[in-house]
């Protein structure tokens, strides 16, 4: 049997292995995926000995996809643009490392939750890996303008000099959260772990053009502070990342075995885990 795994510190509470087994038997394949703990100094260790062991390819998680990165000796350009990996796919002479994160959140966006973004004037909060990993795949959809606020204002000038040249018609600008005064915008997606530690960020109110889609990359029974910020601030269409963390999977599974599974009822029966945990 063809063998994955999620490789990461800690994994014990990942939904990817549910994820996965639940899209292989909705696309009859044969495989078995499981998490598997790396060694916070031995995660290429890990790698090498789950791929002598015949894995044909992993995910993976915090803390290791920057050292996946290097590890790979092919990236894809979406990979390398991320700066990291979140899957790896072992070919004969080759590992492949690609990134699945933004395109993920973009599906999620366009496709789950029907908030185009084509056209439309789009808010990055945050500067770190899950705003990095977002930005090539958001700037291929083309919205008429992406701006990107961080605390630290400097990361966010960063960014968007690295990300420059594949803007093309995008109105693409940075800065800090005290310069969106008087700007609105039509999807606000945050990307900061403000809501890991359950802080509000210093948001204006009134950033939300009229029925404006508020999204927060994390998740949580409970609701984020930051949606539940958005919608004290009257947002009515909003979204957690659940569904960026299934599209994800669905597109590091489509890349292992050439069928794309369907999202749809994964999504739904993790939502309604997560709402028994509440
Ligand atoms: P990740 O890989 O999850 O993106 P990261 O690289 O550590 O993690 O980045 C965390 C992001 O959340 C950064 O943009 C960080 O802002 P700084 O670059 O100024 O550190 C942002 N962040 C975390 N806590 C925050 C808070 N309380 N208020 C505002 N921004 C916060």
């Amino acid at each position: 049997m063809d063998r994955y795994a999620l490789i990461g510190n800690p994994v014990e509470h990942s939904k990817s292995p549910l994820i996965h087994a639940a899209f292989a038997s909705q696309t009859r394949q044969e495989l078995s995926y499981q998490a598997l703990l790396a060694p916070l100094d031995g995660f290429s260790d890990t790698v090498r000995m789950f791929r002598a062991e015949g894995g044909r390819g992993a995910n993976i998680t915090v803390p290791f996809k920057i050292e996946a990165c290097s590890l790979a000796t092919r990236l894809t350009e979406r990979a390398k643009l991320a700066g990291a990996v979140n899957t790896l796919t072992f070919m004969d002479d080759d590992i492949l490392g690609d990134n699945t994160d933004g395109i993920g959140l973009v599906r999620d966006l366009i496709i789950n939750l029907a908030c185009p973004l084509a056209s439309r004037h789009v808010l990055l909060l945050g500067a770190g890996g899950a705003a990095r990993g977002a930005l090539f795949p958001l700037l291929q959809t083309k919205p008429a303008s992406l701006t990107i606020v961080n605390r630290t204002v400097e990361r966010a000038q960063k960014l968007r000099s690295a990300f420059s040249p594949h803007a093309g018609q995008t109105t693409f600008t940075a800065g800090g959260f005290k310069d969106l005064g008087g700007w609105e915008f039509d999807v606000v997606i945050n990307a900061t772990s403000a809501s890991l530690q359950n802080e509000t960020l210093p948001l204006p109110g009134n950033i939300f053009a009229h029925d404006a889609f508020a999204y927060d990359m994390m998740y949580n029974a409970s609701g984020t502070s930051f949606l539940n910020w958005a919608r004290a601030a009257g947002v009515a269409r909003f979204s957690d990342g659940l569904g960026m963390l299934v599209e994800q999977a669905a597109e590091s599974f489509a890349l292992w075995r050439g069928v794309r599974p369907s999202s749809a009822s994964v999504l739904s029966k993790l939502r309604l885990q997560l709402a028994s945990h509440d």
